[in-house]
Order: C-alpha cells, then sequence, then structure tokens
C-alpha cells in the first residue's frame, strides 16, 4: 500500500469505532446516555433527556461533559439565566425547550450559554422576542416555528461570532413584519443562509437585503404581488419557495429580476395564478428547476425558455415533468448556428403510457 494511505486508513479506523452508547447515572427522573468516539473511547458526550418531567425539574444538574440538554415538553412558563445556570451549562451546544408554554424570554435567559449552537424553542407561546436574546451564543440553527410571534427584527439573531452560517425557522407564526437589521444597533447583520417563514401573515416578502441568504420559504403566506424589486439584494438566493400562497397572488413581468444565483423555484400549488407573459421569469439566468404542479400556469408559453438558459426541468403537476431537450443539429456546425431547445414531457407516473407534449 502507498503510505500516503495509512493516515486514512487510521483516520477511518478512528471513524469506525465512533459511536458506543452507554448511560450512566443521571438526575432523578432524567436520562442521562454518553456516546463516546475515537479508538480508545478518547471523546465522550453526554445527552441528558429531562422531557416531560414537569416544571419542577428546572434548574436541573447536568454532568459536565453535557453537550445536548432536552427540557421539552416540561410545561416551563419561563426561563432565564438562573433557570440555565451551574457546571455543564457553560459548554451546553444543543438546548431544546420545545413543547412547553413559554410566553416569553428574558433577555439575559440564554446569556451564560457561550458555546450553544443549536436551540429548539418550537411549540411555545412566545409573543415577541427580546432584542439582544441571541446575542451570546455562536448559534447555527434556531427554531421558533409554532409560536405567536407578530413581529420580529431581524437584528435580534445578530451575534457577537460572526461567519457561522445560521439556520432560523419562524415558520407557522403570525408574522405580519419583518423589521429589517439597523446598523444602527452596531452591530453586523446576522449571518442568517436559510430563513423558513412559511405559514405567516406577511402579505409583502420583507426586506432582506444585507442577508446572505440561500434559502427562503415564504410557503402559506398572503403575499399580494411580486413584482420589480421585491427581491432586491437577494443575488445569492439558490432556493426559493413560494407554494400555497393564500389570497390572490399576481406575478408581475420581471418580479424574480434581482435573482440571479436562483437555482429552484416552486411554485407548487396556486391554482388561482395567472400568467402575466414568459417576462415574469426574466432574470433567473441560474434557473434549473422550476415547480409549477397545481397551478394555473399551464400550459406553458412558448417563450419561456428563452428567459430560462439553465433549466433544466419543470414539474406541471400529476407526476408531469419536463425536460430541456437540445437538438444538436448536424455536424460540423455551421458558424452561427444556435441548438434548437424545446421541452420534453412525459408523465413519470404512468410510465407505461406515456404522453409526450414538445413545446
Ligand atoms: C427565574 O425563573 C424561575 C421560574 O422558572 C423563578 O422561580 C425565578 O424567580 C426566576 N429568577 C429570576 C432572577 O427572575
Ligand atoms: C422546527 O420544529 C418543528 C416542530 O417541532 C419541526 O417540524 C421542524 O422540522 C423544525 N425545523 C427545523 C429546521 O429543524
Amino acid at each position: 500500500m502507498p503510505w500516503p494511505l495509512l493516515p486514512l486508513l487510521l483516520l477511518l479506523l478512528l471513524l469506525a469505532a465512533s459511536g458506543a452508547q452507554t448511560t450512566r447515572p443521571c438526575f432523578p427522573g432524567c436520562q442521562c446516555e454518553v456516546e463516546t468516539f475515537g479508538l480508545f473511547d478518547s471523546f465522550s458526550l453526554t445527552r441528558v433527556d429531562c422531557s416531560g418531567l414537569g416544571p419542577h425539574i428546572v434548574p436541573v444538574p447536568i454532568p459536565l461533559d453535557t453537550a445536548h440538554l432536552d427540557l421539552s415538553s416540561n410545561r416551563l412558563e419561563t426561563v432565564n439565566e438562573s433557570v440555565l445556570a451551574g457546571p455543564g451549562y457553560t459548554t451546553l451546544s444543543g438546548l431544546d425547550l420545545s413543547h412547553n408554554l413559554l410566553t416569553s424570554l428574558s433577555p439575559t435567559a440564554f446569556s451564560r450559554l457561550r458555546y450553544l449552537e443549536s436551540l429548539d424553542l418550537s411549540h411555545n407561546g412566545l409573543a415577541a422576542l427580546p432584542a439582544e436574546s441571541f446575542t451570546s451564543s455562536p448559534l447555527s440553527d434556531v427554531n421558533l416555528s409554532h409560536n405567536r410571534l407578530r413581529e420580529v427584527s431581524v437584528s435580534a439573531f445578530a451575534t457577537h461570532s460572526q461567519g457561522r452560517a445560521l439556520h432560523l425557522d419562524l415558520s407557522h407564526n403570525l408574522l405580519h413584519r419583518l423589521l429589517p437589521h439597523s446598523s444602527q444597533a452596531g452591530r453586523p447583520a446576522p449571518t442568517i443562509q436559510s430563513l423558513n417563514l412559511a405559514w405567516n401573515r406577511l402579505r409583502a416578502v420583507p426586506d432582506l437585503r444585507g442577508l446572505p441568504l440561500r434559502y427562503l420559504s415564504l410557503d402559506g403566506n398572503p403575499l399580494a404581488a411580486i413584482g420589480p424589486g421585491t427581491f432586491e439584494g437577494l443575488a445569492g438566493l439558490t432556493h426559493l419557495s413560494l407554494g400555497s400562497l393564500q389570497g390572490l397572488p399576481r406575478l408581475a413581468p420581471h418580479g424574480f429580476h434581482e435573482l440571479q444565483g436562483l437555482q429552484v423555484l416552486d411554485l407548487s400549488s396556486n391554482p388561482r395564478l395567472q400568467w402575466a407573459g414568459p417576462e415574469v421569469f426574466s432574470g433567473l439566468g441560474s434557473l434549473q428547476e422550476l415547480d409549477l404542479s397545481g397551478t394555473g400556469l399551464v400550459p406553458l408559453p412558448e417563450k419561456l425558455l428563452v428567459h430560462l438558459p439553465a433549466l433544466q426541468s419543470i414539474s406541471v403537476g400529476q407526476g408531469v415533468q419536463c425536460r430541456r431537450l437540445v437538438r444538436e443539429g448536424t455536424y460540423p456546425r455551421q458558424p452561427g448556428f444556435t441548438p434548437k431547445v424545446a421541452l420534453h414531457c412525459i408523465d413519470t407516473q404512468e410510465l407505461g403510457a406515456r404522453g409526450s407534449n414538445t413545446l
């Protein structure tokens, strides 16, 4: 064996020896599970599960090497820094507070959790977020879905640790407004990379300029119109989901013009969506996948492909998939020859009885 492969082999051995699980003594009612990694079990992480025990469980003492603490389903009404304090808390990287009765957060509740990366606050009754709740932790995942948030400021997610991508789930709230980041707060814009705003009360696409967004879902919102300038400053967005929009959404020509980096666009389940011409999709030079199933946008207009040079496939509903087909013509190519492109649609559900139509 060539010697450079040796370190790789060792690494593989180390990985193969990972993931052994044992339980250990724990606070009464909780379960402590130790996961060891490494050839000689040289690293260990403890997961502490104190879910479903009731509000008396906090503050709960946890082992020093606790990586993840589950406090879900405990009917907790408040959390503050004295609830989340003690040895072991400082190094916690994951905290689950979902399915409680939290209606508000103390601004300093998480201030001691200097290594917290993942925070689940879903399924609570939170109506507002204090401005500085998350500044002390290097968060990469925050789940605030299924709460009662009506208005949220993007600045609430600005942390001191820059550079880490944040995945933020704000779906299933009552949001009618998302306040843009104000640089007056003295902190750089939060590094939100994916943002789930599905099933809220947003009537317009919020101003998300300055965020390094790649994934955005606005499914199920009562968006009124998408027109020029709607997605200003979001050239880095690669995935956009606008499914099941409530109300009567209108797509105006050039509405997606700013989204030069967009690769996937989902407009499915919008039966009342109407065509306003193929220019609706102008500017989407990187778009590869388009989902139009369950929309009023079929049949597809002939000029569609002119505006979507990178398009690979379109879903048009009921398992019908259209793929880009390039007819190269004869070789050698004539100077100035442009290959003919067309959409070829097949029914993926009825593979036997394949209907085919070409634009
Ligand atoms: C923190 O919350 C607990 C209940 O969850 C409460 O008993 C305690 O008084 C609170 N502490 C402070 C400093 O507010
Ligand atoms: C957030 O929590 C909800 C409900 O518990 C869950 O369905 C959803 O997948 C979570 N989101 C993320 C991004 O993990």
